[in-house]
């Protein structure tokens, strides 16, 4: 049995960036963070200083039920906390490993090579990438470049085929266009060899339900979304997302273009392991060095270059 299927802490961390409140001073719109007691801002201290004690608690194997898969196993190796109300920094801690595990079964790593937590690890934002194509894209309704129920048709032609052409912009947003949870097959399959067979096959996706009919949590229409934004910009989604994620400070939040592996990866050490996605998933997984870290670990974000990228508009 495959106990440990996610290895690394990824659960509570929101979104990755520098705890230094000066930072974000670029932006300078009078709404810069800063460290305070909770006190100050109305909140009660203790259940804030309990939460450090009980989420490090859980890095103890015991018989969490379905949570520790009915056996004597840690919920988590460890992670990195922040809370803040109105503008303000009331706890900050790291907890734990952000390094603990050899492989998929839950062997420790030798001492020397488990790697503690930090204010500053960097974990993998998975499906909260989903909120920055929001904001870029709402970025694009507030310029006038993009309507909230204008088709997707409209600008982006090629996706009228299977039934899409009533689609619009609201819908990929509230995920009610009709897709299904992801692409089939994977786009990491060997039958897209290129990029551009990639994004064509998202593109021309069929449907599981009729258009604005039903909700479903589907992964495609945030990738027609970074098609949308590539094709009406002209620009890589990545830049777009750095555009307003520079503003607020947030250096430690990117993208890793073009997937780069191991230490040449700059942030590699600074990252937390993700996961043995070979060893838990099967050979059916995107052959890559395991476990995946300081790369995307999603099967469909990984084969476009570790995100969203069109590479016939990439200036670099
Ligand atoms: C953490 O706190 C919750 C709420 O008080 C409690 O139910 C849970 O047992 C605690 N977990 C551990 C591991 O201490
Ligand atoms: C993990 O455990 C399974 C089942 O016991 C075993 O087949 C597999 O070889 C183990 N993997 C490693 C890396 O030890
Ligand atoms: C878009 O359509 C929705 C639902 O039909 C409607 O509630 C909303 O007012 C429309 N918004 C705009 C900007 O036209
Ligand atoms: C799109 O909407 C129009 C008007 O409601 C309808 O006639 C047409 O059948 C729809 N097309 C598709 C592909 O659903």
């Amino acid at each position: 049995m495959r106990l440990f299927s996610i290895v690394a802490s990824t659960s509570l961390v929101l979104i990755q960036t520098t705890a230094n409140p000066t930072a974000a001073k670029s932006a300078n719109h009078g709404n810069i963070l800063s460290y305070s007691t909770p006190e100050s801002v109305g909140m009660d201290p203790l259940p804030l200083q309990q939460m450090i004690a009980n989420l490090t608690a859980y890095t103890t194997p015991a018989d969490y039920g379905r949570f520790s898969f009915d056996a004597i196993n840690p919920i988590e190796p460890g992670g990195t906390v922040l809370v803040g109300h109105k503008n303000t920094i009331v706890s900050a801690f790291a907890f734990g490993k952000k390094n603990l595990y050899a492989d998929a079964n839950g062997t420790l790593l030798p001492p020397h090579l488990q790697e503690a937590a930090d204010l500053d690890t960097i974990y993998d934002l998975a499906s909260l990438t989903k909120m920055y194509i929001t904001v870029a894209t709402l970025r694009e309704i507030d310029s006038g470049t993009l309507q909230l129920n204008e088709t997707v048709t409209r600008y982006v032609p090629e996706f009228a085929v299977n039934g899409k052409s009533n689609i619009t912009i609201l819908m990929l947003l509230t995920h009610t266009s009709g897709f299904a949870s992801d692409p089939v097959p994977s786009l990491f399959s060997e039958i897209y060899p290129t990029y551009e067979e990639k994004i064509k096959a998202i593109v021309t996706q069929g449907l599981t339900n009729p258009p604005g009919s039903k909700f479903r949590y589907s992964d495609l229409n945030f990738m027609s979304l970074m098609v949308i934004l590539e094709r009406i910009t002209n620009r890589p989604l990545d830049q777009l997302v750095a555009e307003f994620t520079s503003l607020l400070g947030m250096q430690n939040t990117f993208f890793n273009r073009g997937n780069v592996e191991g230490p040449k990866n700059p942030f590699y050490w600074q990252s937390a392991p993700q996961e043995f996605q070979i060893e838990v998933l099967g050979d059916g997984e995107p052959q890559r060095p395991q476990p995946v870290r300081g790369s995307v670990h999603d099967e469909n974000a990984w084969p476009l270059n570790g995100q969203a990228i069109d590479r016939t508009s990439d200036p670099r």
